[in-house]
């Protein structure tokens, strides 16, 4: 209730009577002046008047926490229920402990802090306080196994519309995918995703797809300073991570629903390739049986790169054996 009342002042942005919010959520006015003394408490700065109601004074400073993701969250099921923690080790592992207990598609674990974040083949994932989105979903789909290489890049795409959103148009044409599933910004990466699932021979147990994004400017380690970026740096201005999460999980939601209908990334090829920084440049494929140079040309409807040779062949790259790096560097 208290995020449905967050939600009911913001929008009134004026005094809103105790009587009205015990009709509209059910509840007595104990309950009503309860709820309001515990956002209090959260930080948020509410007026009480006496005749007049409540009223909640927007604070410039961001509240990322349960009540403020909740009440932002416009989402059917993306997001829904959502556990937010100031810290935790991993929400990838949170997300796959709650998924052993019986967890539900859609469940999301946020956190502020990671004190044990981990990243792809093994590395770990920095995760300080203040400054970042840490968070993973827990997804149960029925589709086959073999289709779930293409949930990695499929949220790769919600990352890049919740971006351009946030950026507006001006910027957006510099936020864009180096295949398969690294969201690029001026030709850096700006988050991380570890996809990890558990599957029986033909059916998908559960899977958690989890998200780091650079948010707040950081210092990168050496070896990372030319191929991380983070929002703030690109954009010149704070991001809300309350604001931010939500648009993120809309996209999902959308694209994810696509995807469902076919099964496939035949509904949102298009899109995918608009957003492709490979598209038409030169790129090295590493393959252990062999490296080639190609241009990159698009992708199939499951996902795989199409890399042109020069003798004019067009080879399909599939992301679970090779990689691809550009001629010139990273893309
Ligand atoms: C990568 O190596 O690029 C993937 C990094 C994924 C990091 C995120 S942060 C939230 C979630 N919890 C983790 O422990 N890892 C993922």
């Amino acid at each position: 209730m208290k995020s449905k009342i967050l939600t009911l002042l913001r929008e009134r942005a004026d005094y809103v009577s105790g009587q009205e919010l015990c009709e509209t959520f059910g509840v007595s006015r104990t309950a009503v002046w309860k709820a309001i003394k515990k956002l209090q408490e959260e930080g948020y700065q509410i007026d009480a008047v006496n005749n007049k109601g409540y009223r909640i004074v927007e604070a410039q400073e961001e509240h990322f926490g349960q009540y403020e993701l909740d009440s932002r969250m416009e989402t059917k099921w993306a997001g829904k229920p959502l556990f937010f923690f100031d810290e935790i080790d991993s929400t990838n592992v949170r997300a796959k402990l709650a998924a052993e207990e019986g967890g539900t598609h859609g469940t999301l674990f946020v956190a502020d802090k990671q004190t044990a974040g981990r990243g792809r083949r093994g590395r770990a994932w920095d995760s300080p306080a203040g400054t970042n989105i840490y968070f993973t979903i827990l997804l149960r789909p029925t589709f086959r196994p073999n289709q779930a290489s293409m949930l990695t890049p499929i949220v790769a795409m919600a990352m890049v519309r919740a971006m351009r959103e946030e950026a507006g148009a001006e910027l957006a044409d510099k936020i864009g995918i180096k295949w398969p599933n690294d969201v690029i910004v001026n030709g850096k990466k700006v988050c991380g995703i570890l996809t990890e699932m558990s599957t029986e021979p033909d059916s998908i147990q559960y899977v958690v797809i989890g998200v780091g994004i650079n948010v707040g400017k950081m210092v990168f380690p050496e070896e990372l300073a030319d191929k991380a970026i983070s929002m703030e740096e690109y954009l010149g201005r704070k991001v809300n991570r309350s604001q931010f999460l939500p648009k993120v999980m809309k996209a999902f939601e959308e694209l994810y629903e696509v995807f469902v209908t076919t099964g496939d990334l035949s509904g949102l090829k298009e899109e995918y390739e608009a957003a492709l920084v490979n598209k038409g440049k030169q790129v090295r494929v590493l393959d252990p049986k062999g490296e080639f140079d190609g241009v990159a040309v698009g992708i199939t409807k499951e996902g795989e790169l199409l890399v042109e040779k020069s003798d004019g062949s067009v080879i399909n790259i599939y992301a679970g054996e090779v990689s691809v790096r550009g001629i010139y560097g990273y893309v």
